[in-house]
């Protein structure tokens, strides 16, 4: 895994002249075309770059593009890959690794999830304060590569604290602040009823499928974390209609660009003092 790591951030430091990358960006679902609304510096489609993988899924474009906020770069990965597409989750965290080779200060990650809490609508934009793991995977099993992070990191403050009081100042500017805890399935099923009342018990306030992964190898490597959920339905049994993938994406759609100003001048405060 360590010489894919070298691989490709070798490759992607070609592009940069081995100027330093602050921060990064992983958007998930619907929320691919940020990227275009900038003037990126370069932008690569993931079938170019080794040990990519491709999203399969739709509302996820697969393309690395370089962008600048506040004076410094911001790698943007529109799209990443699930682990529910089949893939070894170390396939699925590479691109998280390779940040970290790269040196990025910040990670902030977004996905499409179902709202649990009471006080969430679709449309609504969380900030992510915890997570629960219920997969039962972890992209950490195996041995450990010291070089890259202990062998038992700590958890407490994943979603770091000082980024989630950043990201309720930008908030309070376009929207409510509301913030909750995610709950890790592995799809690709959504949950059913059963499932999200146990979530809602042990503490979930959202569910999804996917972002924990990337959120612990960041953590090992000592990256800071920052996610936030985009609501595009009521989880399962909360909400009386069956889920669809169609109205997730529609729902991100017309969430979009609360989501991306939000975003950019999020970037530019963390590019700035972080
Ligand atoms: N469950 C899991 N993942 C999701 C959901 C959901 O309800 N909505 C969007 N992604």
């Amino acid at each position: 895994m360590y010489k894919k790591i070298n691989e490709t951030s070798k490759f992607i430091n070609k592009f940069i002249n081995n100027e330093s990358i602050h921060s990064a960006i992983i958007l998930g679902s619907g929320m691919s075309g940020f990227d275009d609304n900038f003037k990126p510096e370069f932008s690569i489609d993931y079938s170019e770059i080794p040990n990519f993988i491709k999203p399969s899924v739709e509302g996820h474009s697969g393309k690395l593009s370089i962008i600048e906020f506040g004076g410094k770069l911001t790698a943007v990965l529109s799209g990443r890959a699930h682990y529910y597409e089949g893939y070894d989750i170390s396939e699925i965290v590479l691109p998280t690794r390779v940040l970290a080779h790269l040196g990025i200060k910040t990670l902030i990650l977004t996905n499409a999830a179902g709202g649990i809490a009471e006080n969430y609508l679709p449309g609504d934009i969380i900030n992510i304060k915890d997570h629960i793991n219920l997969t039962g995977n972890n992209p950490l099993i195996g041995k450990n590569i010291d070089e890259l992070g202990p062998r038992f990191p700590d958890m407490t403050n994943t979603y770091d604290e000082n980024l989630r009081d950043l990201a309720k100042d930008t908030a309070n500017e376009l929207f409510e602040y509301k913030d909750g805890v995610y709950a890790w399935f592995t799809g690709p099923t959504y949950e059913t009823p059963s499932e999200v009342k146990f979530a809602k018990s042990i503490g979930a306030d959202l569910v999804g499928m996917s972002t924990v992964p990337e959120a612990i190898v960041a953590r090992h490597s000592g990256i800071k974390v920052s996610a936030f959920s985009l609501v595009t339905n009521l989880a399962a049994g909360i909400s009386k209609e069956p889920l669809s993938h169609d109205e997730v994406i529609e729902t991100a759609n017309i969430a979009k660009n609360k989501l991306q100003s939000f975003m950019e001048q999020f970037l530019i405060k963390i590019n700035l003092t972080n």
